[in-house]
């Protein structure tokens, strides 16, 4: 039977697959790491009090691609390259989502429109690794190998959710709500078809691993774009949506940060 446990099994217990996905999720943590953590240098004045936040979430996200490299060295692998269709967040880039590294390799201060812009994209984004992530736990939560790591990444992308919802909050009653609500929907839009084909490319690469038949192979494909349509028809509502989140308030502004490491050069 097709489910998530058993493909994600499939794809830990073989090496060559294990080695992929964890070196995809290394360099996909570690971009938004140096991105975060260039921003929160180039936060201008008038929202100062966000900088300690946005290198607190820097540093979270380098030490998740930490926990993936720890995963890769425990079981004594190296890090494989990363297929640039495998690749989510040059991709969106690409699609002209968020800050682009050109711009954040600039040591000029930004602008309160791109800090509006960071935050509809980490919103979005962080809702898909929150996802992600209460999936992993769901199914791996408890397992010998990946629960601990699974349970810390988890609970620090809810986090950065959270953190993302309450500060586009306070920046929408500051006069910014209809820019947040067509930054947010334009990057939902182009958010899920990304999703979609990062999606398709890296079961491609792992049905070659794997040797996946034709059939399980079109089953996954299958499944990735119902995925998209249902998406498309509204589900991508739930990626603009903004709750104030009573329960996890200043969610990042716990002045313990994770230790600092050395700064990644995506
Ligand atoms: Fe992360
Ligand atoms: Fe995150």
């Amino acid at each position: 039977m097709l489910s998530v446990r058993s493909l994600f099994l499939e794809i830990l217990e073989n090496d060559e697959s294990f080695a992929l996905f964890c070196s995809i999720a290394a360099s996909g943590e570690a971009q938004g790491g140096w991105e975060n953590g260039r921003i929160s240098k180039l936060v201008p004045a008038s929202q100062q009090e966000m900088a300690p936040k946005i290198a607190r979430h820097g540093a979270d996200e380098e030490k998740h691609g930490r926990i993936f490299l720890a995963l890769m060295r425990k079981r004594g692998l190296k890090t494989v390259p990363v297929p640039p269709d495998t690749d989510y967040t040059m991709l969106l880039e690409a699609a002209g989502i968020g800050l682009t590294h050109a711009r954040l390799r600039q040591d000029q201060a930004l602008s309160e429109h791109d800090i509006v812009t960071y935050l509809s994209h980490s919103r979005v984004t962080e809702q898909r690794a929150s996802e992600q992530m209460r999936l992993l736990l769901k199914h791996f939560g408890d397992h010998t190998e990946l629960g601990r790591a699974v349970r810390a990444i988890s609970r620090d992308e809810d986090n950065h959710l959270a953190y993302c919802h309450e500060e586009l909050l306070r920046l929408a009653r500051s006069g910014h709500g209809r820019t947040i609500q067509r930054i947010l929907r334009e990057c939902a839009m182009a958010e899920i078809r990304t999703y979609r084909e990062v999606s398709l490319a890296v079961m491609a690469h792992m049905g070659r691993i794997l040797r996946w038949s034709p059939l399980k192979a079109a089953t996954l494909r299958a499944g990735i774009h119902a995925t998209y349509a249902y998406e498309r028809a509204g589900g991508w509502r739930r990626m603009t949506s903004l709750t104030l989140p009573t329960d996890n308030l200043n969610a990042l502004g716990d002045p313990t940060p994770p230790p600092a490491v050395t700064p990644a050069t995506p």
